[in-house]
Order: structure tokens, then C-alpha cells, then sequence
């Protein structure tokens, strides 16, 4: 076929512009508190995460976003929607500032819902964004996965311009963490920050894993996810898996949407899902707040000097 009749990549170039956001999890590693409230509404400090994860979307220019909801998501609907009562109240009694941050996350972007329904895993969840996506490649987001700079999409954004195919984002973690992950084998590119999947393996035992570089909650995913999801059959805790997706498309030709390619991440990540961990983010992102900092460092060094002190005896 030559490249004017090629059916199959007339679309490679076409740029990333819309953001999925899957929020239809259980979210069972924070129940009770996630029995009606969606965890990726959890506040770190006084903003929900997912406001966090949409902030990056349009620091990184998507500025369309679809979110991925389920049972008992409304209160991210309202989050990101006016709320008109609130507001009147708030300008009324004059406070300004309050009124901006009301008014913030409904001003942010062009924010689309789709219901999942029943939550049959991460890829089930990317395949409900196939009407709204079409034909275009497009990035997903993790609502409960918080990364403190947008560089890291926007990174990955140039590498699919660059590259087309799939890109997720790699972390590298302790051996001992693998297991909780999606993990990686991968290939150096003439790129530092940059490598070619060749395997992927989605939470592995230790002695199993194929690196240290675990896939986190970033993906820029070329449309020729959607035929590969549709004929993935539910793996691993009986859901359909992005990562078995992925591992088709790292085994696929680039003319047909293949390729996957890693970017690593240089900075932090939170998974807000896990109770440690977002108790730390929180900790984290308060401590970084001139107006929280003065009151809370001077507290917290008090709090581990006694903690250490009634661990000594
Ligand atoms: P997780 O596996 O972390 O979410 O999925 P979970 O299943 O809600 O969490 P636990 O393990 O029960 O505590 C990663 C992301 O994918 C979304 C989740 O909302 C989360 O943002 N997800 C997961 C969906 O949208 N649909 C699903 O069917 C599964």
C-alpha cells in the first residue's frame, strides 16, 4: 500500500489534545471513608487530588478533559461545575479570595463525564473514553496519582509527537516494591530520559520482575488502544488491564499504532490512593504553604521529638 492509500496512519501526527481521567475505581483501600465519597475527591490540604491531576492536565495543553466516573461520583461533577448558592453567599460577605477558589476549578477546563457503570478495571475504564476521543491519540491520567510537575506529560506529549505510538511514564522503585506496580522492561533510546518498552508485566513477584521501572499513572496512548482493549480479556484480579493492552501495542507494528515507549520521571509522585502515602502527601503539601508551614513545622518537630523520646523508654 503506498503511503496515500495507508488507511492505518493518517492520523499518527494529529496532536494530543484531550485528557481522560478514570475516577470509577472502589477505591477499597480507603474504605470507610471512600463508602460514598470518590477517593480521588480526598482533599489534600483544602483541594480535592483530582483538581491537582486536572491542573496538570492544562499545564500541559489539554484543556479538554473527560472524566471516567461511577457510583457515587457526583460530588465530582459538583466539584468541577458552579455552584451559584455558594458563590452569592460568598460575594455577599465580600470574601474575595474564597469566592476566586470556588470559582477556580469550574473555570479550569472543558470537563466532560462518561459513567462506566460497572468498574471492570483501568482499560475497561480508558475503552468507556472511545466516543469522545475517536481517532486521535490522547493522554490518561490517574485521579488519584498526583506528580508535582506537569514536565513529565508534557514530555511524554513530545515524545508521542515526536515518536506516535504509546508512551507511559516510569518510576523507578525498591525491588521490594515491584509487585505493587506494572513493571517494565525496557531499552535505552539515544534519549536520557527516554526508553523503548519491549515487556510488560503488570504487578510481578520480586523474583519475576523484568527492571525496576514501574509504570505510574501517566499514559499518552495511541487510538489503536481502543481495537486492542476491545479484544482484551479480563486478566488479573478479573479486570481488563491497560497494561495488557500496552504490552500488545509494544509488540505491534508502528504502521498499525504500535510501539510503546517509557519517559522516566525526574521529581515526585504521590499515590494518593494509599493511606501512607496520602497522609504523607498531605503532610507534604502543607508543609510547602507559607500560611500552614509557620504553625505546622514547629508542631511536627515537637511530635517526632516525642515520639522518639517515648520510643527510647
Ligand atoms: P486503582 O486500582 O488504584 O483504583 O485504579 P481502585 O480499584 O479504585 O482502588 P482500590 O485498589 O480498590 O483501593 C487506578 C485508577 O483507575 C480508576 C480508579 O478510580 C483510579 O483512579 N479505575 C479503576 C476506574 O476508573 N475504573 C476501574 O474499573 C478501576
Amino acid at each position: 500500500m503506498s503511503a496515500d492509500t495507508d488507511q492505518t496512519r493518517p492520523l499518527t501526527s494529529s496532536p494530543v489534545t484531550k485528557a481522560v481521567i478514570p475516577a470509577a475505581g472502589l477505591g477499597t483501600r480507603f474504605l470507610p471513608a471512600t463508602k460514598a465519597t470518590p477517593k480521588e475527591m480526598l482533599p489534600i490540604v483544602d483541594k480535592p487530588a483530582i483538581q491537582y491531576v486536572v491542573e496538570e492536565a492544562v499545564a500541559s495543553g489539554l484543556h479538554d478533559v473527560l472524566m471516567i466516573t461511577g457510583r457515587s461520583k457526583r460530588s465530582i461533577e459538583d466539584h468541577f461545575d458552579r455552584a451559584y448558592e455558594l458563590e452569592e453567599a460568598l460575594e455577599a460577605k465580600g470574601d474575595v479570595d474564597r469566592l476566586l477558589s470556588v470559582r477556580e476549578s469550574s473555570d479550569l477546563a472543558q470537563v466532560h463525564y462518561v459513567r462506566q457503570g460497572e468498574p471492570r478495571g483501568l482499560g475497561h475504564a480508558v475503552l468507556c473514553a472511545e466516543a469522545h476521543v475517536g481517532d486521535n491519540p490522547f493522554a490518561v491520567l490517574l485521579g488519584d496519582d498526583l506528580i508535582e510537575t506537569a514536565d513529565l506529560l508534557r514530555r511524554m506529549i513530545e515524545v508521542r509527537r515526536e515518536h506516535g505510538g504509546s508512551v507511559v511514564a516510569l518510576m523507578e522503585v525498591e525491588p521490594e516494591q515491584v509487585s505493587l506496580y506494572g513493571c517494565a522492561a525496557v531499552e535505552p533510546t539515544g534519549e536520557d530520559d527516554v526508553v523503548t518498552v519491549t515487556d510488560l508485566v503488570e504487578k510481578p513477584i520480586k523474583e519475576e520482575a523484568p527492571s525496576r521501572w514501574a509504570v505510574i499513572g501517566r499514559y499518552v496512548c495511541d487510538p489503536a488502544v481502543f481495537g486492542v482493549l476491545h479484544r482484551t480479556p479480563p486478566g488479573r484480579g478479573a479486570e481488563i488491564q491497560l497494561t495488557d493492552a500496552l504490552l500488545e501495542l509494544a509488540r505491534t507494528a508502528p504502521e498499525e499504532g504500535g510501539g510503546v515507549r517509557g519517559v522516566l520521571l525526574r521529581g515526585q509522585r504521590y499515590d494518593t490512593g494509599n493511606k501512607a502515602e496520602y497522609i504523607r502527601t498531605v503532610v507534604e503539601f502543607a508543609c510547602r504553604r507559607p500560611d500552614l508551614a509557620e504553625e505546622l513545622l514547629p508542631w511536627l518537630r515537637e511530635f517526632v521529638d516525642r515520639q522518639d523520646g517515648a520510643a527510647r523508654g
